[in-house]
This record gives C-alpha cells, structure tokens and sequence, in this order.
C-alpha cells in the first residue's frame, strides 16, 4: 500500500461565496491558492469553521472545483457540503469575507486512466464531490466519462450541467422516483456492465455511503473491471495521527489487515477492501 507524503498546507481560506443549493447542500468557494495548485483529484482538506473548542475537531471535505483566474492560475477550490452536524452545518452559513481553517491537499488521488478505457463515475449522494475534478482531468485525457448518479429525491441531485458541459454522459436514479431511474444507482452500472463486451475497457470511480461502495466494488469485481473508491470513514486528524479511520483490507492469504484511509486513502482499490 502506497502512502501520501507531500506536505499539506494549513491556511486560514477567506470565503469567497457561499451558494445554496437546497435546505441541506450548498457549495462554498474558499481563496487558497496553496492547496488548489497542490490538489490532485480525489483528494481532501480538514476543515474548522468556528474557532474555538466547539467544534473541537477538523472535519474531512473532498475538493469539489479548483477555482481558477483568467490566465489558469488555480486560486482557490470549492466545497460541496451537505449539512448534517455542526460542523457542516456552520459551513451552510459561512458568508464571504469569514475566514476557515484549511488543511490539505490530503491523502491518495484517484488513478487517471487513459484513452481508450472509458471512465465511469458512480456517486452517491454529496458522494459527487470528488468527481467534478476527476472529470475535468478524464476529459484532458479524452476519455470518455459516464456518471451513475444517485441520491434520495431529485433536489439532491446536484450541477448535473457541470458534467453534461464536462461531455460526461448522465445516468441518475432516486430512490423515491423524482428523477431518473426509481431504486439505487447500482442497478443501471451493473446493467450497463452486462450488456458490455467482457474485454472492453472500463475503469470505475465510486464515492458515497458505504453500502454502495461495496456493491459498486463487488459488481466491478464480478465483471473483472477495475474499481477505485473513496471511503468516507469518519478523520479526527486526517494525518494519520489517530487510528480513527482504519479500514480492512484483504492481504491475499484470506487474512486482512488495517489501513488508515486518511493516508492510505480516501481512495482505495475495491477488491482489496474487507467489506463484511
Ligand atoms: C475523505 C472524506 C471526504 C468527504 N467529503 C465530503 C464532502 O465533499 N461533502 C460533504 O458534505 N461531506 C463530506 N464528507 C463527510 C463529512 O466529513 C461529514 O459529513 C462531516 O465530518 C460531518 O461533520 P459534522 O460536524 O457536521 O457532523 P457531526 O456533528 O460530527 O456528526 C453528525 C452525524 O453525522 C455522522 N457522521 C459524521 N461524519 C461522518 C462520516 N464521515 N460518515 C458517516 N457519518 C458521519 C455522525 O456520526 C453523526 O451521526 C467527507 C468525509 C471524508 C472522510
Ligand atoms: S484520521 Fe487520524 S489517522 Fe486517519
């Protein structure tokens, strides 16, 4: 298992916007050039809104946009949060001009396949935010991008415009009906995989709750397609300081072992996880 070793940086990032996407997601754009030129995709930053004590803790956020200037130059990034505790839910109120902690970029980047395999995304829920960026870096490459993307009700899907503008083809699903396809967005990869010559070339990307990262995994395994997925496992440090974020990984004997997903990860191979 590789590990990430380059430096992180630790910047106070003034807010920039702050743009709501529903009651619960929004999307706030952060000045910090240091982290954006540094970002690969995939990667994360630990975030503190408030300072003091409360929260005492950073909280792990995925680079959604590098934000860029008229000359290309990265100058900051975006954050795609969807509100569920403190944390997150001071980050849906920020206004411009506030200041937030930042540290990163953190951990181990998707792998950027080439031309001719295509590249299918799978995400699930505010599990779409670490693949705004892959997309821009497949499309460089020419590859051709599909989205399986799937959340609960239609207001939670997310700049579906981003990824049509991105040439990325669209397939969604909600689980109660609103848009796309009714039921888990596992359903259609696994059809759109069968009806696929076995020696096509196909690499496949997952990020969201953990249930369908398995099945993505398992479904990727069972078609012999390579899978890459982020583990959202919850950082006290995003370091590899505290243990909090061990993931199992099968060795190959039928025994297993523990890795830090912070460091090891987010992004790991599907078939090496231990997923019962
Ligand atoms: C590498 C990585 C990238 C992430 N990227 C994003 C992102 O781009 N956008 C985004 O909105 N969220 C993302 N998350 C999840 C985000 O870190 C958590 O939602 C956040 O830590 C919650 O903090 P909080 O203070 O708001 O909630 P807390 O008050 O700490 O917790 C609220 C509730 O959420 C649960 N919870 C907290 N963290 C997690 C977690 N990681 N997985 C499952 N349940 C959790 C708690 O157990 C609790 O029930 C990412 C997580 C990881 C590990
Ligand atoms: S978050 Fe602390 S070791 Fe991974």
């Amino acid at each position: 298992m590789q590990y990430t070793a380059a430096m992180p940086f630790d910047v106070a990032a003034a807010v920039i916007a702050n743009h709501p996407l529903s009651a619960d997601y929004n999307v706030v754009a952060l000045a910090a050039p240091e982290i954006a030129r540094a970002a690969a995709p995939g990667q994360f930053v630990m975030v503190k809104v408030a300072t003091g004590f409360d929260p005492l803790l950073r909280r792990p956020f995925s680079i959604f946009e590098v934000l860029r200037d008229a000359h290309g130059r990265a100058t900051g990034f975006t954050l795609l949060n969807k509100r569920v505790g403190r944390s997150s839910g001071l980050l849906y109120s920020v206004r411009p001009g506030q200041q937030v902690a930042c540290l990163g970029p953190l951990g181990r980047a998707f792998t950027i396949v080439d031309h001719p395999s295509e590249a299918w995304m799978v995400a699930g829920g505010v599990g779409l935010a670490p693949f705004a960026e892959l997309a821009v870096a497949l499309r460089a490459r020419g590859v051709g991008t599909t989205l399986f993307y799937g959340a609960r009700r239609a207001a939670e899907l997310c700049h579906l415009d981003l990824f049509r503008n991105l040439g990325a083809e669209l397939v969604l699903t909600t689980e109660d009906g609103t848009l796309g396809e009714h039921g888990r967005v596992v359903a259609p990869l696994e059809r759109r995989l069968a009806s696929r010559a076995p020696d096509a070339p196909v690499t496949i990307y997952a990020c969201g709750p953990e249930g369908m990262l398995a099945a993505t995994a398992k479904t990727a395994e069972r078609f012999g397609r390579p899978c890459e997925v982020s583990v959202e496992r919850i950082r006290g440090c995003g370091l590899g300081g505290c243990y909090s974020c061990v993931v199992p990984m099968r060795d190959g004997h039928g025994g297993f072992h523990h890795v830090r997903s912070c460091i090891a990860g987010p992004v790991l191979p599907g078939d090496k996880i231990r997923w019962d």
